[in-house]
C-alpha cells in the first residue's frame, strides 16, 4: 500500500479469510438487519434445472439471494455496513492499520464506509467511477476489475468529472471500444485485494463461482479539495473560462477548493 497510494492501482494482500462476519450466513443476517434502502439487489432469475425444494415461494428476497446466491443469477450490495456496530468495529480496525500510510499523504481519513457484494457467477458491474479511495478484499470466489488511468481527459472532459461532482452526471460512464487498449486487468481470488485510486474508471467481471468481496472506502482532504477544485472549475468555465484542470497527487487543489467553499457557503447565506 505504501507504494502504490493514493494514485495508483495494485493488487494487495489480506488476512480475513475465515472471519464470522464474512460467511454467506452472516451476510444474510446483516442484510436483514440493514435498513431497506440501503440494500440494493436484483432479484435474478431461477435457472432451468433446479431441485423442487429449493424454488422459492415468490420472488427472492435479499436474504434469500444471499443463501441462494450460487444459482440465483443476481447480486446483492450491502450499502453502509457501518451502521451495524459488529460491521463498524470491523471496518474501523481494519482502515486504523492504514492511517500509517494514509494521513501522512492525504490527510485526515473521513466518511469511512463499507460495501459488501455477494455475486452470482459470471455477474458484470458495469464501467464507472467512485469518489471514494477505496480497496476491495476478495472474500469468496474469483473476480476481475480493469482500472483505467485515473483523470485520463482524453476518456472523460473535464466537464464530465465536474458534473459527477456536483452530481449532474450519473456514476455509469460511456463505452468506447477504444478505451480497452488503456485498460489494466487484475484479478483477486480469495485473500487477495484490489486498491482502486479515487475515480479511477473501472468495470468487474465476476468467476465462474458465487463471490463475496468487502469494499472499505475513506475520503480524505486531498479527495475532498480535488472535488471541490472540480466544482470550483464548473463555476469558471460558466464565466466563459477554461481553467486548469486540478493537479493530481501529490498537488494538493487547496485554492481553487476554498474558493468553491467561500463560494458555496455565500450561497448558504443568501
Ligand atoms: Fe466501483
Amino acid at each position: 500500500m505504501a507504494k502504490v497510494y493514493p494514485a495508483e492501482p495494485a493488487k494487495l494482500n489480506h488476512g480475513l479469510l475465515g472471519h464470522p462476519l464474512l460467511t454467506l450466513d452472516a451476510l444474510a443476517d446483516l442484510a436483514a438487519a440493514l435498513p431497506a434502502d440501503e440494500i440494493e439487489y436484483n432479484p435474478g432469475k431461477l435457472p432451468i434445472g433446479i431441485a423442487p425444494e429449493d424454488v422459492p415461494a415468490s420472488e427472492l428476497t435479499a436474504v434469500e439471494t444471499i443463501r441462494n446466491i450460487a444459482k440465483a443469477g443476481s447480486w446483492v450490495a450491502l450499502k453502509r455496513i457501518e451502521q451495524v456496530p459488529a460491521y463498524r468495529e470491523l471496518l474501523h480496525a481494519i482502515l486504523a492499520e492504514l492511517r500509517g500510510v494514509v494521513e501522512p499523504r492525504t490527510g485526515a481519513m473521513m466518511q469511512l464506509e463499507g460495501f459488501i457484494f455477494v455475486t452470482s457467477p459470471g455477474s458484470v458491474t458495469p464501467f464507472h467511477f467512485d469518489p471514494e479511495h477505496n480497496i476491495l478484499l476478495q472474500i469468496m470466489g474469483a473476480k476481475t476489475m480493469t482500472l483505467f488511468p485515473v483523470e485520463d481527459e482524453v476518456m472523460f472532459s473535464a466537464p464530465v468529472h465536474e458534473e459527477f461532482h456536483l452530481g449532474l452526471h450519473h456514476r455509469n460512464l460511456p463505452w468506447q471500444d477504444d478505451f480497452a487498449q488503456k485498460g489494466r486487468s487484475i484479478t483477486i481470488r480469495p485473500g487477495e485485494a484490489i486498491h482502486v485510486p479515487v475515480k479511477a474508471p473501472h468495470w468487474v467481471k465476476n468467476g465462474d463461482e458465487p463471490s463475496v468481496s468487502l469494499s472499505i472506502t475513506w475520503r480524505s482532504d486531498w479527495s475532498y479539495a480535488e472535488a471541490d477544485a472540480r466544482a470550483f472549475n464548473h463555476v469558471l468555465r460558466k464565466f466563459g473560462l477554461s481553467p486548469a484542470s486540478p493537479g493530481a497527487f501529490p498537488a494538493q487543489n487547496r485554492g481553487k477548493a476554498l474558493a468553491w467553499r467561500a463560494m458555496r457557503k455565500l450561497k448558504g447565506a443568501a
